[in-house]
């Protein structure tokens, strides 16, 4: 049974709760003093355009406490220098650290020239953050050559050390995709390396210690004070196999503890504060201009979705499915939601770069798997809104959009495909190429399921669920190449990386070829 679906009042309650609200005028105090070092969980910078980019910290001397901050609000001055010693500054201000949103700051730095790099810090209270690297997105419709992007997700801490990123921070790229579970609010798995310091999170307080003490992690400080990142969320970020409204255990207060999520989501990443919106949505969707080189289409493929078909009995959340899940091929059924579809559908449409980058959290191409009793599927993919993926297909077929390139995650396995006109119908044409990577850290599939994948689908060219690490992307004007980039193990903080299969994409001709 499905529980009715909340009403306006009942969100907007929920939503209240968190405090999305803009917020308050603080008088900031301009020298406050510090227990302990302000800056423990880093700086981190997202959302490049040609002439700005947003950047983050959040003062925590308590990081894994509450913060250590009270109820003060702190000013705190921001530069961006084109030097490490921050001599030449092209851009300075002041911001406010605010305790209604955890003393983080999200600055949105304007008047900077595109394609370039920049050095940014922050300074309060006499102390300086480390300082970060980024860079301004080349000017629309510049010739650009190249670009290189590191595609990661799913860094489950307990699961592993976050060597990847070291690894990632090494390869000198010049964004970073998150494609979501950037953190875990619950403990599976085996073999594990740290513990998370509470249990799972309900709360805003908790999300926010949740957040704080995934960003004490060096390696992903490293990896954010090294480059921009693209940002989107999975499920985990919230609670296992969410779907909009409806978390899997059906819990009647979930809109609550997705409000709470959201929101310290958003007060530990680098993304514009314009993405909350007065009722209560996160509108992390949207486009990234690469000069003419590339067009980066971030989804969200959660927040909007409509509930997994069939699930076990009493529950929300996915199953696994075979023919007699008919909820499954219900054509009005959406992943993206509709407005989010519309959006695409028009992005794609004017879009006139060389790639067409969709940036998103899961693996886009069919992997049901044949077996005796027919065609099996699991439905919190996109397999389980089959309707969904071809309104997609048609839209970048309509759209005549230039080489789409579709990345994902989730699954905790590397898998490199084409994508046909047809899900899986190989009598159709090619229209993509797709790059799911595997996880940062989190346990994926033994090789048995990924063989028996594979062999139900032979528009999958390569899948491997055995490693973790990230995949390292570099697009240029006639050939993109994906590596795939795998550390050695998680359970040693000094594992070495390797490439286990790289693949390129050429220009003009969709589909995936060894490298
Ligand atoms: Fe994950």
């Amino acid at each position: 049974m499905r529980p009715p679906r909340r009403s306006f009042l009942a969100r907007a309650f929920a939503l209240a709760v968190a405090g999305f609200a803009a917020p308050r005028t603080f008088t900031a105090i301009a020298s406050p003093r510090f227990r302990a070092p302000p800056f423990a969980l880093g700086v981190a910078s997202g959302s490049p355009t040609a002439d700005g980019i947003v950047l983050w910290t959040r003062l925590a001397p308590d990081p894994l406490g509450d913060g250590g901050l009270g109820d003060e609000a702190i000013e705190v001055r921001w530069e961006i220098a084109h030097d490490e010693r921050f001599a030449r500054i092209a851009r300075r201000g002041t911001a406010t650290a605010e305790p209604g949103r955890a003393h983080a700051v999200h600055v949105e730095a304007a008047g900077l020239e595109p394609a370039r790099a920049y050095f940014y810090r922050f300074l309060a209270g006499g102390e300086a953050s480390p300082a970060g690297r980024t860079r301004t997105a080349p000017a629309a419709g510049a010739d650009v050559a190249r670009v290189r992007i590191a595609l990661a997700s799913c860094q489950h801490y307990e699961q592993g050390w976050i060597t990847a990123h070291r690894h990632l921070v090494a390869d000198a790229p010049e964004l970073v995709a998150f494609v979501g579970d950037y953190i875990y609010e619950s403990r599976w798995g085996r073999a594990h390396m740290r513990k998370h310091h509470i249990t799972a999170p309900k709360t805003l307080a908790a999300y926010r210690r949740r957040h704080a003490q995934y960003k004490t992690d060096p390696d992903l400080q490293a990896a954010h004070a090294a480059a921009p990142w693209l940002v989107t969320w999975d499920d985990h970020e919230v609670a296992n196999d969410y779907a909009d409204d409806r978390g899997q255990d059906l819990a009647p207060d979930f809109l609550e503890r997705r409000a709470a999520a959201y929101r310290a989501f958003f007060e530990h990443l680098p993304i514009r504060p314009s993405v909350l919106r007065p009722d209560g949505e996160v509108r992390l969707y949207g486009a990234h201009g690469w000069g003419s080189l590339a067009n980066l289409f971030v989804l969200d493929d959660r927040q909007y979705r409509a509930h997994q078909a069939c699930p076990r009995a009493g529950r929300g959340g996915s199953n696994t499915v075979g023919p007699s899940c008919e909820e499954r091929e219900a054509p009005g059924r959406s992943l993206l939601g509709a407005a989010q579809e519309r959006w695409l559908d028009s992005a794609l449409a004017d879009s006139r770069a060389r790639w067409n980058v969709i940036v998103q959290q899961t693996l886009f191409a069919t992997a049901g798997r044949d077996t005796a009793q027919g065609r099996l599927h699991w439905t919190d993919g996109w397999d389980g809104y089959p309707h969904a993926r071809a309104r997609l297909l048609d839209s970048l077929a309509s759209s005549k959009a230039a080489n789409p390139v579709i990345l994902g995650g989730d699954v905790h396995a590397n898998y490199v495909c084409d994508v046909h006109r047809e899900a899986g119908r190989l009598d159709t044409p090619v229209v993509a190429s797709e790059f799911c990577g595997t996880s940062i850290t989190a346990q994926g599939p033994d090789s048995k399921r990924t063989n028996a994948v594979r062999e139900s689908n032979p528009h999958i060219h390569f899948a491997d669920g055995t490693r973790r690490g990230y995949v390292l992307l570099d697009f240029g004007r006639e050939i993109a190449t994906a590596k795939l980039r795998v550390v050695d193990t998680v359970k040693e903080p000094d594992a070495g990386i390797s490439t286990i299969a790289s693949f390129a994409v050429e220009s003009g001709r969709p589909g995936v070829k060894p490298a």
